[in-house]
């Protein structure tokens, strides 16, 4: 049984609080049932002619499953969100012309639904082009090959095309009745994406009149609520111009009648095969964030919330992975990430209770001195609020304001709703952080670094089907000269063979040396595999891929199979959709004293695989291809293999780790979860440690170096069912499939790190527009991250001058004796636990020096 946390009798306001929380939950499923008015004005986004400061963040929906929205969903309210955006993905919805799928993941329905259920808004950006490392940037790969189109310009067949779509999308809202206009959730829209960015490579004229078209296109849908477009600095009136970016303080929209909006504020950045981790600092994205709110911003968006996991072919790029989790408050798993998650939370309480003051009137900025910024908002009424920031990197600055001394650590912003009390500064977390562990499940491989969770196997009962190299299907056709690859597979699978026979007597002027040669290979990628005679002969990848290699013929025919694999088509850029891929060209092999140009000759072509053709993934085929062995091969390219397996019990986030394999694909119970590939490393060098000070960029804080960019996959439980379940896996280039492992992902420690100068928090805050009541030292806060779970280890506890982060704090040199005493008393045994952060609970270990309090503590 939980017991109660150890609290303070409650004042009487508490009470009032949880009966307004109460009445809001009672009425959470009829929150949107009056129809609202969404207008806007130069301040903000009004509701029912009310003006708004709102907080919304990116989730979307076929990025994880509909089991895990409600979940999602709350964490984001819990966190603070006003609202929930997404795109829209025309590719999933529309895979063969006029052929819709809604079901399932692609529920949009559903999900807008779901978010209404909660209470929260929805901001709808229908594209149809939407980047979001999507494979073709949502695009459906059939649009290419309508006569005469041209993407995102001004031509008719693209228009005609992008128009159905957007209005098919609108009409299903419509006849759901989800747009705040007919008591929806939905209060906003989003035309095109980013268009502004590459719009001078498509002529000015016809990106103009496109532009103009599309904004008057989407007006004319009559959705009742605004559409914005973003970086589209001459987006045409009635459409808002907002921002993207990792900072947009500076951003002024194209018409004094338009709010300060910021569409995609990115919460860390995406990951690609081969790449390092990047990550964010979460005092760097509250700064950015509060720095928005003070310099007139109203609506902010964080791309992403949850960035979750790019299923099946669904990842752009090239060479997106399949995690999609970007450093975003909920983990891929749907794990709250700590302390991004409970920082950005009371940055948005601090925000929202300066709410009525920041939309009242323009601020006054007195002066502080140099690279410092004060802006004070003020009612009528009397209420003010404001913000301080040191734009500075270096030291922390004391300033004076209202007479008052205030510290401002270097690149932070201090938020005072009161315009006295300090509640809130960016570089100061007051949040709990935590350690994530994934925990192996018995039979897999142990090591120090895999702990062993309590229960059942990996996979076993291992069969496979080797896949043929070359040309095995009765639909390979042949024709002269090298084809591009997206235009022959329309991108219905990842592969393409192109083979060719030749004949070698020994006195060819292409040979180097007795029956050698050197076989050069251009191509636009992603992945290439050479094949002679049947042996593989090199690999390379890249976008730009030239292939060097010596190759040895046998006298008489010779066979060159060279199999072209994509990994997620460009998504980003002018005229993206024409990058194309494959074996373009040349293809030569070249000896000493000539040549032979093979790029013109007839190839013989196969569009995918055979065990792709006989469906080896769908686990309702029990296919006779299958072969067991006492002893399943094991490093050979081009093989299919499959299992069964027992799911981890509970309900903790299953991971799928891929140690031991080379590059391919899996299915669970026949549902894609992606394209896996741990042997593609991160490089060794960039994982420098980085400081949230001063401006940052994707390329700033990078972590992972020298490992497999990603090697644990997320496996949802709704793809899992109690008893048997099937893996199937397609290996590229080699593995050892029995090096599988499961485990599942837990929070393992809880932290605290709070200093004496950390504002003290917010007590009466969760109120808009209250009087905050301070409490008069920062207070640490624990809590245990699952129900049920008590305080039942305190592994450390420092008050002093403690370092290092959570699971890995020391002492230093002051040190207070009684600090593990005092956090075992005030915490042991409960659900959650709050301390003072003072000498006077811990006695003075070092007077005249800022002490800290540091505290890892387990639950079970
Ligand atoms: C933006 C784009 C998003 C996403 C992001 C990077 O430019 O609008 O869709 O691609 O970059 O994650």
């Amino acid at each position: 049984m939980a017991r109660c946390s150890k609290m303070k009798p409650l004042p009487p306001f508490f009470f009032l609080f949880y009966f307004l929380v109460v009445v809001q939950f009672l009425s959470a499923r009829s929150f949107f049932s009056m129809a609202s008015n969404v207008t806007y004005n130069r301040r903000a986004l009004l509701i029912e002619g009310k003006p708004r400061v709102l907080i919304s963040g990116s989730i979307h929906y076929p990025r994880s499953t509909p089991e895990m929205w409600p979940d999602l969903i709350r964490k984001s309210k819990d966190g603070g969100l006003d609202v929930v955006e997404t795109y829209v993905f025309w590719n999933l919805h529309e895979p063969v012309r006029n052929q819709y799928d809604f079901g399932g993941r692609k529920d949009l329905v559903r999900f807008v639904k779901t978010v209404a259920e909660a209470g929260l808004y929805v901001h709808l950006r229908i594209g149809p082009y939407v980047c979001a490392e999507w494979n073709y940037g949502g695009f459906p790969v059939w649009l290419h090959f309508i006569p005469g189109i041209k993407f995102r310009t001004d031509n008719g067949p693209f228009k005609a095309e992008m128009q159905r779509f957007t209005a098919k999308i609108v009409n299903m809202m419509q006849q759901e009745n989800l747009y705040a206009s007919q008591g929806g959730p939905i209060i906003l829209s989003q035309i095109e994406n980013e268009y502004g960015n590459v719009q001078s490579s498509y002529g000015s004229a016809s990106a103009k009149s496109y532009i103009s078209w599309a904004a008057s296109m989407a007006t004319s849908l009559d959705t009742g609520v605004p559409w914005v477009m973003c970086q589209q600095d001459d987006a045409p009136d009635p459409i808002i111009n907002t921002c993207n970016g990792f900072y947009c303080d500076q951003f002024t929209p194209n018409s004094a009648n338009k709010p300060k909006m910021w569409t995609e504020n990115w919460s860390g950045w995406y990951l690609q095969f081969g790449g390092r981790t990047p990550y964010r600092p979460v005092e760097d994205l509250a700064f950015a964030v509060a720095r928005f709110f003070q310099r007139g911003g109203t609506f902010q968006n964080y791309y992403m919330y949850h960035g979750g996991t790019n299923f099946g072919h669904t990842s752009g790029g090239p060479f997106i992975t399949t995690s999609y989790d970007y450093d975003a408050p909920i983990d891929e798993y749907g794990i709250i990430r700590q302390p991004k998650w409970g920082h950005l939370t009371d940055l948005h309480k601090a925000i929202k209770l300066c709410e009525e003051a920041l939309l009242s009137a323009d601020p006054t900025s007195p002066s502080l001195g140099p690279n410092l910024e004060a802006h004070v908002y003020k009612t009528n009424s009397g209420k003010c609020a404001a913000f301080l920031a040191n734009i500075g990197t270096q030291s922390t600055a004391s300033v004076t304001f209202n007479g008052k001394t205030y510290q401002l650590p270097p690149w932070s912003v201090s938020i005072l709703p009161d315009c006295q009390n300090v509640v809130f500064n960016t570089a100061q977390i007051n949040s709990q952080s935590t350690t994530v562990e994934a925990l192996y499940l018995n039979s897999a491989p142990q090591s120090s670094d895999k702990p062993a969770a309590s229960s059942i196997s990996s996979p076993s009962d291992w069969t496979f089907v080797n896949e043929p190299i070359g040309i095995s299907k009765d639909n390979a056709f042949k024709k002269n000269g090298l084809l591009e690859q997206i235009s022959t597979t329309s991108d219905s699978t990842d592969y393409l063979w192109y083979s060719i026979s030749i004949d070698v007597n020994g006195s060819e002027s292409f040979l180097n040396g007795p029956l050698q040669s050197n076989l050069h290979i251009e191509s636009l990628g992603h992945v290439l595999h050479v094949f002679v005679n049947g042996i593989h002969s090199g690999s390379a990848q890249g976008t730009k891929i030239s292939f060097d290699n010596p190759i040895v013929f046998s006298p008489g025919s010779n066979k060159i199979d060279l199999l072209s694999a994509t990994v997620g088509l460009q998504n980003y850029g002018a005229f993206f959709d024409l990058t194309g891929a494959g074996i373009t060209g040349p293809v030569q092999l070249r000896g000493q004293k000539g040549t032979l140009d093979l790029s013109s000759e007839e190839w013989t072509y196969q569009v995918g695989l055979k065990g792709e053709s006989s469906g080896l993934y769908s686990s309702s085929l029990n296919s006779s291809d299958w072969v067991s062995l006492p002893n399943i091969p094991k490093n050979q390219p081009l093989i299919w293999y499959k299992a069964s397996f027992a799911a981890p019990d509970g309900n903790d986030p299953i991971i799928i780790d891929f140690t031991g394999m080379g590059k391919g694909e899996v299915w669970i119970n026949g549902q894609s979860i992606g394209r896996y590939w741990p042997t593609n490393f991160a490089s060794q060098n960039g994982c420098n440690s980085c400081s949230y000070k001063g401006s940052y960029n994707s390329d700033k804080c990078l972590k992972n170096c020298g490992k497999p960019s990603q090697q644990l996959y997320h496996l949802p439980r709704s793809m899992v069912q109690s008893g048997s379940n099937t893996m199937v896996l397609f290996e590229e280039i080699g593995g050892n499939p029995e090096q599988i492992s499961f485990a599942i992902k837990q929070v393992k420690s809880i932290c605290g790190y709070v200093s004496e100068s950390h504002p003290a928090p917010l007590v009466e805050s969760e109120l808009p527009f209250q009087k905050t009541t301070m409490n008069s030292t920062p207070l640490l806060k624990l809590e245990c991250p699952y129900p049920n779970q008590l305080i039942s280890s305190i592994n450390f506890a420092s008050f002093g001058t403690p370092s290092g982060e959570c699971g890995g704090f020391s002492h230093g040199q002051c040190s207070s004796d009684r600090a593990l005493d005092v956090v075992k008393k005030e915490c042991l045994g409960l659900k959650s636990c709050s301390i003072s952060v003072s000498p006077n609970v811990f006695g003075d270990p070092c007077e005249k020096v800022i002490k800290s309090l540091a505290v890892e503590a387990a639950c079970s």
